[in-house]
């Protein structure tokens, strides 16, 4: 493909064209300040690519999502979560041998060091679990010091994916009061989650295969969604040489807010006010349309899909399975239904081809697995670790990478004479 022309104020730019695996075309504007001293402006990065990556492709038109060209489909089918940790951090899915061994590391690194339970005891009976979750992660760069070379990296990564569960279910322990219940190396992945979560040191508890399997889906659809604002944020972050541990603390912040992972608990807290409100689907719709109004449909809406969210389609199949099988019914769901259904139909959701995200269904599944709302975007984080990880370990790895340092277009007063204070 040939380079593209910029006319700019009379003089002629040529900037050479990159193009992605699938036909992705970006123009390298990398040189254009240094030839023309123009800069590019794109308030919220809606048209810019920050990075090459070779983890996760979406096509927001079609609807798709692929790890590592795997469809999200087929993975969400066939797939453990732990297999699709090992393939967004390796690339490649795990043969049986490296699957075993990768599982087995994961597990043995479940603990976390008994000190750290101490600042549990810090943290006030009503903190946000998400609170709870970006601070201890930053807290385990003390326990586990960057290394030097590519083992002691790896090991860091897998105390991370390892640790970051127990340390999710002891902050719901925290909440609740309960002693906190220590991972159980015979269990899986899931299976040893929902273990701390919901086992009481006076009982017996086996986990439901129908929790570990829906779990499982949630977590493989949450994996990894290529430049979002967490993972540009672990980007920008450990593009200062952040360790890893830093690194994903700031993108679990940056999660949190409503309009990213923090939806999942809006949606919930918006299907009960609806419920509360007499199920009035057309004046929430009507809110929501009404710009005097910062009422949105949450869980409706994405920067990138503009046709369906192949995940949201996924969580809204398994929620009726998962309730059924669970033996749940919940209101909530028959009102996202409905909801959804009077949306679809009205121009303005049409127009701004704005369809229920994968926050929209997530939520009425966590519900009914008996997860409280207030852990769902930590639900979300979990899920989206390894993807966060695939990202800071190619950014690290990129021989192109420098420090993220974006430009900006100063609106501000031009210089001014100073008045001191008593002539103002
Ligand atoms: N309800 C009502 N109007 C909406 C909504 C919504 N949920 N989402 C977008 N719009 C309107 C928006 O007001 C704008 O209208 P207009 O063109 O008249 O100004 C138009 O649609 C385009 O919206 P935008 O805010 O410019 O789009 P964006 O790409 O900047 O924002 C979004 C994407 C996801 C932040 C937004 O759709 C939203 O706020 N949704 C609700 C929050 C939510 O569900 N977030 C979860 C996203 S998926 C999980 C993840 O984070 O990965």
């Amino acid at each position: 493909m040939s380079d593209a022309k910029l006319d700019l104020n009379g003089e002629q730019y040529e900037l050479p064209i990159t193009v992605g695996s699938e036909g992705e075309v970006g123009i390298d504007i990398s040189a254009l300040r240094n030839q023309s001293g123009a800069i590019t402006y794109d308030p919220g990065y809606g048209n810019t690519g920050s990075c090459a990556s070779s983890i996760t492709f979406i096509d927001g038109e079609k609807g798709i999502l692929r790890y590592r060209g795997y469809p999200i489909e087929v993975l969400a089918e066939s797939c453990r979560f732990t297999e699709v940790i090992y393939l967004l951090i390796n690339g490649e899915l795990p043969t049986e041998t490296q699957y075993r061994g990768f599982r087995e590391s994961l597990t043995r690194h479940s603990l976390i060091h008994e000190d750290m339970k101490k600042f549990f005891e810090g943290y006030a009976i009503t903190a946000h679990p998400m609170a709870i979750l970006s601070s201890m992660i930053s807290v385990l760069s003390s326990y586990y010091p960057e290394g030097q070379d590519e083992a002691a990296r790896e090991l860091n990564i897998i105390r991370l994916l390892a640790k970051a569960k127990t340390i999710a279910a002891f902050s719901y322990k925290k909440s609740i009061g309960q002693p906190f219940v220590y991972p159980n190396n015979s269990l899986s992945y899931c299976e040893n989650f929902l273990h701390m979560m919901f086992a009481v040191p006076a009982e017996a508890y086996e986990v439901p295969e129908v929790l570990d399997d829906a779990l499982n889906l949630l977590l493989v659809l949450h994996a990894d969604h290529e430049q979002n604002c967490s993972t540009s944020t672990v980007r920008m972050v450990g593009s200062s040489d952040a360790n890893i541990f830093a690194s994903i603390s700031a993108g679990i912040n940056a999660l949190w807010g409503p309009l990213h992972g923090g939806a999942n608990q809006k949606v919930i807290e918006m299907l009960e006010r609806i419920r509360q409100d007499g199920s009035d689907y057309k004046k929430y719709v009507d809110m929501a349309k009404d710009k005097d109004s910062d009422f949105r449909l949450m869980g409706f809406g994405h920067r990138v899909y503009k046709n369906f969210d192949p995940r949201a389609r996924l969580l809204k199949k398994s929620a009726d399975k998962v309730l059924a099988q669970l033996g749940v019914t919940d209101p909530l769901l028959e009102i996202a239904k409905n909801l959804e259904e009077v949306a679809l139909e009205d121009d303005y959701f049409v127009e701004r081809k704005l369809y229920p995200n994968v926050d929209f269904y997530s939520g009425i599944i966590y519900r009914a697995m008996g997860i409280p709302t207030n852990m769902f975007t930590v639900m979300f984080a979990l899920g989206r670790l390894p993807g966060w990880v695939a990202h800071w370990m190619e950014m690290r790895d990129d021989p192109k990478g420098k420090i993220h340092r974006p430009r900006q277009i100063y609106t501000g007063e031009t210089e001014r004479a100073f008045v001191p204070i008593e002539s103002r």
